[in-house]
């Protein structure tokens, strides 16, 4: 049997999900990104599972980038195929309620960068180098950067990375904000794993609607971004009432 290029752990409510084709640096290629659409599922339907890790396998990256083999390589019904998993892949990473903690070491290239992207926090690994270098392969980023970059370090910050394609250390991520934390690489999964254990202590439904809130909001004009948070704020509420009822307690 072929080795799976996505490992999937639960530890209680806790799901690992880790990046796994180390000889090629966590390269993402199509085989990784239809695994990581089945794993994402599962854990978006399992109801055990209130968070996510994302992570690295091996000790010389988290990932570096889409697979360099397979451009140019597929035949144009594959690309076909190619595009739909990536858009639902995306999808998936940005649907997801529970809360994402993206686990980064190592060499975070292209599609590294963009996953991680895609995750509500991230922590680096003092070791950890990152990097767009889409511009210079004649690309860009095909799974978000271009817009979850500059939503998250501002555009000015945003263009130098796409367009100069520099590499950038952990510490200059963490000033960017493009990460959170910063931890020794050994302290790194430990870490990912208290952070997201002190998160999840929290209702569910209040972090599903912080979530909502954010990422939707953002996408909208302050007017409409703020009736969608007197909505979900309203909608926390209104369970909060109905679950003291039925606890047989005041509604607070
Ligand atoms: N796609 C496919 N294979 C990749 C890869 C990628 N994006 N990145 C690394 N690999 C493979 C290498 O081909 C090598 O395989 P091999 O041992 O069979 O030759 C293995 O991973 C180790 O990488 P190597 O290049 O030998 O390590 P290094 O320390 O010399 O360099 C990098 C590390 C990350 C600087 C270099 O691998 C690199 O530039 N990778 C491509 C990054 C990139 O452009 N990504 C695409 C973004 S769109």
């Amino acid at each position: 049997m072929a080795t799976p290029t996505v490992l999937y752990n639960k530890e209680g409510p806790v799901a690992w999900v880790t990046l796994n084709r180390p000889h090629v640096l966590n390269a993402y290629n199509m085989a990784m990104r239809d695994e990581l659409y089945t794993t994402l599922e599962a854990v978006r339907d399992d109801p055990e599972v209130r968070g996510v890790i994302l992570a690295g396998a091996g000790e010389r990256a988290f990932c570096a980038g889409a697979d360099l083999t397979e451009f140019g390589a597929a035949p144009s019904q594959a690309i076909a195929r190619q595009v739909r998993w990536e858009r639902d892949v995306w999808g998936l990473f940005l649907g997801m309620d529970k809360p994402m903690v993206a686990a980064v070491h190592g060499y975070v290239l292209g599609s590294g960068v963009e996953m991680a992207l895609l995750c509500d926090l991230r922590i680096a690994a003092e070791d950890a180098l990152f990097g767009l270098p889409e511009t210079a392969l004649g690309l860009i980023p095909a799974a978000g950067g271009t817009q979850t970059l500059p939503r998250c370090i501002g555009v000015a910050e945003a263009l130098d990375l796409l367009l100069t394609g520099r590499r950038l250390s952990a510490a200059e991520a963490f000033g960017l904000g493009l990460v959170t934390q910063v931890m020794p690489r050994r302290q790194l999964h430990e870490q990912a794993r208290l952070t997201l254990e002190r998160i999840i202590r929290t209702d569910p439904a209040a972090l599903a609607s912080a979530k909502r809130a954010v990422h939707e909001g953002l996408d909208m004009p302050l007017g409409e971004a703020l009736a969608l948070e007197e909505r979900l704020a309203g909608g926390l509420l209104h369970q909060g009432k109905r679950g003291s009822r039925r606890a047989g307690r005041p509604a607070p």
